[in-house]
């Protein structure tokens, strides 16, 4: 019989759901990608314009439906079916060997019997309990106090390690793990943080777990959370005490959930001792973090005889790894002034090597912090690592202090500009509020220049800080008025370098409002804030107008960013850079909002065409660009947005370098005609 065309359109659907998760599952679950990500975002398109040309076939486990937009109004408190344990931690081999006897003498077994064990590496993330019902992820809660938790069910969907459905039906099921952040997802969400101002988190699991119970799914979804799953509750049912742990993990990946897959089946104490040995050293090659290894009884029938306290099982423990730590001296207290002024203490230490790494800066707060402990200039001092990326100074080994040791005492001018510090009695950070400090200029720099603001390729640290040190640039829109010559003067440059920076720089002014607003660096608004604002807004010039009451009505924005907003805009200097980044033709619109207004992506943008173009005549060009609201003209100046160079390019293409102005040959012109179409 011959199949409809629904028909025809609803298995095409289901073959790419079908491929799109197994593609999810190669990337999230097993890291080990067999398409590229290219050919990954053809299927979702492909399922994507099908499921829009057909809604009634949109479902909610489509791969389509993570991608989350709207807005968590706050959470909901939902009580677990069964309560959510914790675990007994174990620091020492003795303190496995104790463990291992109180659960031979629960089982009224000999002290020497090899129980079958488990042991799973702990994950440093936060525990999750899921849902699903007939294979059906329905909710997500996380562990709360152990009977209650937070209903997180937006933010978990878009976290793609989680199958939205499982590959075979259970029934009802509830599956536990931990949501983590990788290693580098951690560092990169902790650079935004100091970026935008923000306090940085100390550990992964603090930022897996504030950004699972971030308001925003869309900023949830960029985050990078990941997962992995190793326990199955079915409530109300005996089925849970049968079997091997061993099985329920098999299962778990049967289903396609994400195992951590370094376990290991452990024949008594002397295996489990033998696993932690091992990794002591080799976790530090994971991708995540991990504080410990967690054993557990492999036999689900033990385990109900073994029993639980009020708080952890009797059949499970957690060895925990110690802090590594070191002693060195700490040379020199020394200070960093920050973009937004802040002038924070570190101490530079004697390198020593400590987890695997030459270690010779420490994070050390405050100044509070400092006198609390009453840290000294040439103190001996006790240094760690934990989950920590920096290490922190523990103490100082009093006995070893040298006797010319004095207690610190924080300067109280700008280490950089001289000006004076100042601190709110409330607060514990000292700040320089000269907005020219160049300690402060460099670093708003390299910001706003860095790859999630402006993106300006060539404009590291070593840059700015020649160009600001010989005079050339003073704030972000004095970058848009720098020529060839002077650049290229400088210190290992030459022509060809300076160009390329200055192509880089031009190339910036049609960067995405959010980019700007990100780059501008107003305190608390990350890349995050900077995007809900551009999307909120639109231009500018609507969120300069906007009052205090319309900044909080933007989703994902609160009080602290809506307030911080406003005052970067009263500042009648922050007012005047905008000016003159808009006067030097710094694009000021959010480019959805260009889409919006029926795709004119050009909408502003001068052209200049040059030399011969091999694909396509002047005309088409021309044809081309004004069909996207764009302007073609004969002459280049500093307002032309790019000029277009083919073959045997003329003066139009140096006058060009000259003025900074982008230049793009012609497969470059494509492909942002390909982009805007
Ligand atoms: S089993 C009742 N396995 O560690 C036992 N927990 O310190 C439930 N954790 O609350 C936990 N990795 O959040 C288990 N492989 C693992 C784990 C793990 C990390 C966390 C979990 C638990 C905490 C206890």
């Amino acid at each position: 019989m011959p199949r409809t065309a629904s028909s025809r359109v609803e298995s095409r659907i289901q073959a790419l759901r079908e491929r799109i998760r197994h593609h999810e599952e190669r990337y999230y679950v097993h890291d080990d990608p067999e398409i590229s990500d290219a050919e990954f975002d053809a299927l979702m398109r492909e399922l994507g314009e099908l499921e829009g040309a057909h809604p009634d076939l949109v479902t909610p486990d489509s791969p389509t439906q993570r991608v989350g937009g709207r807005p968590v109004e706050g959470f909901e408190t939902a009580r677990h079916a069964a309560p959510m344990l914790s675990l007994e931690n174990a620091y020492s081999a003795e303190e496995l060997g104790e463990f291992h006897a109180r659960l031979c003498r629960a089982l009224d077994v000999a002290e020497d019997t090899a129980l079958p064990y488990v042991a799973e590496l702990k994950i440093d993330g936060l525990s999750i309990a899921l849902t699903y019902e007939h294979g059906r992820l329905t909710r997500g809660v996380t562990r709360g106090d152990g009977v209650q938790g937070e209903d997180v069910t937006p933010n978990v969907r878009v976290i793609r390690a989680i199958p939205l459905s499982l590959k075979t039906d259970p029934g009802l099921v509830e599956i536990r793990g931990e949501v983590y952040l990788p290693r580098d997802a951690f560092e990169r969400m902790n650079t935004e943080r100091e970026q935008a101002g923000d306090p940085v988190f100390a550990n992964p699991r603090n930022a897996a777990a504030g950004a699972i119970r971030t308001l925003d799914t869309a900023a949830v979804a960029r985050r990078g959370l990941r997962a992995f799953m190793y326990q199955v509750v079915r409530p109300g049912d005996a089925e849970s005490e049968r079997g091997s742990h061993q099985d329920v993990l098999r299962g778990l990946a049967g289903w396609g959930c994400p195992v951590e897959p370094h376990w290991e089946a452990c024949a008594g104490l002397g295996d489990i001792l033998a696993f932690c040995d091992r990794w002591a050293e080799q976790r530090r090659t994971l991708k995540f973090d991990t504080d410990g290894v967690v054993i557990k009884l492999d036999d689900l029938a033990l385990r109900a005889k073994a029993g639980a306290t009020a708080k952890c099982p009797r059949w499970a423990i957690a060895f925990k790894y110690p802090a590594e730590q070191a002693t060195t001296r700490l040379l020199k207290i020394d200070l960093n002034v920050g973009r937004t002024g802040a002038v924070t203490p570190y101490a530079v230490l004697e390198p020593v090597v400590l987890s695997g790494t030459t270690v010779s800066k420490a994070t050390l707060h405050n100044e509070q912090e400092i006198a609390r402990r009453d840290l000294r200039e040439g103190d001996m001092v006790l240094i760690e690592k934990g989950g920590e990326i920096i290490p922190k100074v523990v103490k100082a080994i009093e006995s070893q202090r040298p006797a010319n040791a004095v207690p610190w005492q924080m300067r109280r001018t700008c280490p950089s500009c001289d000006s004076r510090l100042v601190k709110p009695d409330d607060e514990v950070v000292w700040r320089c509020e000269n907005a020219s400090c160049p300690a402060r200029i460099r670093r708003g720099l390299v910001h706003y220049a860095s790859r999630r603001a402006m993106d300006i390729e060539g404009l590291g640290e070593e840059r700015v800080d020649q160009l600001v040190t010989s005079g050339l640039v003073k704030d972000y829109a004095d970058l848009y008025h720098l020529t060839v010559e002077p650049v290229a003067e400088l210190d290992r440059m030459g022509n060809k370098s300076a160009a390329k920076l200055i192509d880089g720089i031009a190339a910036s002014r049609n960067a995405d409002l959010w980019r700007l607003l990100h780059g501008l660096g107003i305190r608390h608004v990350g890349e995050g804030g900077a995007q809900a604002l551009a999307r909120g807004f639109g231009t500018m010039d609507a969120l300069r107008a906007a009052s205090l009451e319309a900044l909080k009505s933007v989703p994902d924005v609160g009080d602290v960013v809506a307030a911080s907003v406003q005052s970067f805009f009263g500042e009648v200097k922050n007012g005047h850079l905008v000016d003159r980044l808009a006067a030097a033709g710094v694009n000021m619109a959010a480019q959805t909002a260009g889409e919006a207004l029926g795709a004119q992506p050009f909408a502003g943008r001068t052209f200049v065409l040059t030399g011969t173009l091999g694909g396509m005549t002047r005309e088409e060009a021309t044809e081309l660009i004004t069909a996207r609201g764009g302007k073609v003209s004969g002459s280049v100046s500093k307002k032309t947005s790019f000029v277009v160079a083919g073959t045997e390019a003329g003066s139009k293409l140096d006058k060009a370098r000259e003025l900074g102005v982008t230049v793009l040959d012609e497969a470059e012109f494509q492909a942002l005609i390909m982009k805007s179409s």
